[in-house]
């Protein structure tokens, strides 16, 4: 295993492996634009980690899938900053802001069939089906959960369980995938395979809920993105959902049915979570999923490295502040 950040370095150098043609740039420039960036490359790195704990090799092995899966992440950001009325992203003016609409609905359709054919590349015949399967599957998923998303947007009355199900679909399912293909390409046995999707599958949980408490709480500079983006779309977050059931001034449901401009929204609904202890409460769940994370992998039989790493990795989501 190598340390996190070498393991961002393979990603990177994953990436830039992509062809992306030059013409028409109208569509290839807003995906160059996209990708160098910069970016966390979590899932990626998770694709080549786990493969690497898998087989000494794995990360040579699961390079196509690993930027496969970062391309494909991509193409969801160019469309959810649209649905999301979003301006910015990774310090920079979203694709439908520096361009247009239009441009960010085609150049990330033109991703997801890049991503679609990078992550049939390198895979032997054995793990061509399960690997398109498990993409393809992964996927669907996401868009479900994008529509709860947005249909929560204009309800007040969603749970905390049905909100845990959104933020699996659209997140979660993902960072499981990651992982998922990286034991796939290595060539791990289907319990291993779960066992690292599982793990996934609750960092991607913990991974959501930090990003919702960094939309109030983060500092744009760091996070890249508006502060108060969820709370002016009356987004259901943990944060939204706890403060409508337990907020007894009423100032959040006022909020909501009639809001006042978009600074004073985000300051008055924050405060409320503030004063009803939200945000450590938030902390304390994110913390929780991440533990859970690491149990997943007590079957797996990893190597003390590899526990450590994965250990560390989920101790970084619960502190990220990007
Ligand atoms: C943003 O993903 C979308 C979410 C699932 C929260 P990231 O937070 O991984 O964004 P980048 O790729 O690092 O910019
Ligand atoms: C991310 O949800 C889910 C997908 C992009 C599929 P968000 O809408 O919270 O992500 P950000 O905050 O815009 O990155
Ligand atoms: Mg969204
Ligand atoms: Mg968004
Ligand atoms: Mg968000």
């Amino acid at each position: 295993m190598l340390d996190i950040d070498k393991y961002i370095a393979a990603a990177e150098e994953a990436v830039r492996q992509l062809e992306i043609p030059a013409t028409p740039s109208g569509l290839y420039d807003p995906i160059r634009y996209t990708l160098q960036a910069g970016g966390k490359r979590i899932r990626p790195v998770l694709t080549l980690a786990v493969a690497d704990a898998v087989a000494p090799d794995g990360r040579r092995r699961a390079a196509n899938q690993a930027a496969a899966i970062e391309m494909f992440h991509n193409f969801t950001l160019l469309h959810d900053d649209v649905m999301d009325r979003a301006d910015m992203r990774r310090g920079r003016p979203t694709v439908h802001r520096q361009w247009n609409e239009a441009t960010a609905i085609l150049s990330g359709d033109a991703m997801l069939t890049l991503a679609g054919a990078a992550m049939m590349k390198g895979c032997d015949e054995a793990q061509l089906r399960p690997v398109m399967e498990l993409f393809n599957r992964t996927a669907m998923e996401i868009y479900e959960g994008q529509q709860h998303d947005m249909d929560f947007e204009s309800r007040t009355d969603v749970t905390i369980g049905e909100y845990m199900e959104m933020i699996r679909l659209k997140t979660s399912v993902l960072l499981g995938c990651a992982c998922a293909l990286g034991a796939i390409m290595a060539g791990a046995d289907s319990a291993v395979t779960d066992a690292f999707y599982g793990y996934g599958e609750s960092l991607g949980l913990a991974f959501q809920l930090r990003d919702d408490y960094l939309d109030t709480y983060g500092d744009p500079a760091t996070f890249g993105k508006q502060i108060g983006g969820d709370i002016a779309c009356g987004k259901k977050t943990w944060l939204l959902i706890n403060a409508l059931a337990e907020d007894t001034t009423g100032t959040v449901a006022a909020e909501i049915s009639d809001p006042s401009p978009r600074e004073e929204k985000i300051n008055r609904v924050r405060a409320v979570y503030d004063s009803l202890g939200l945000p450590q409460r938030c902390l304390g769940l994110i913390r929780r999923y991440a533990d859970d994370a690491i149990v997943r992998l007590a079957t797996v039989g990893l190597q003390p490295e590899a526990m450590d790493f994965f250990t560390r990795l989920a101790m970084q989501t619960v502190d990220r502040t990007r």
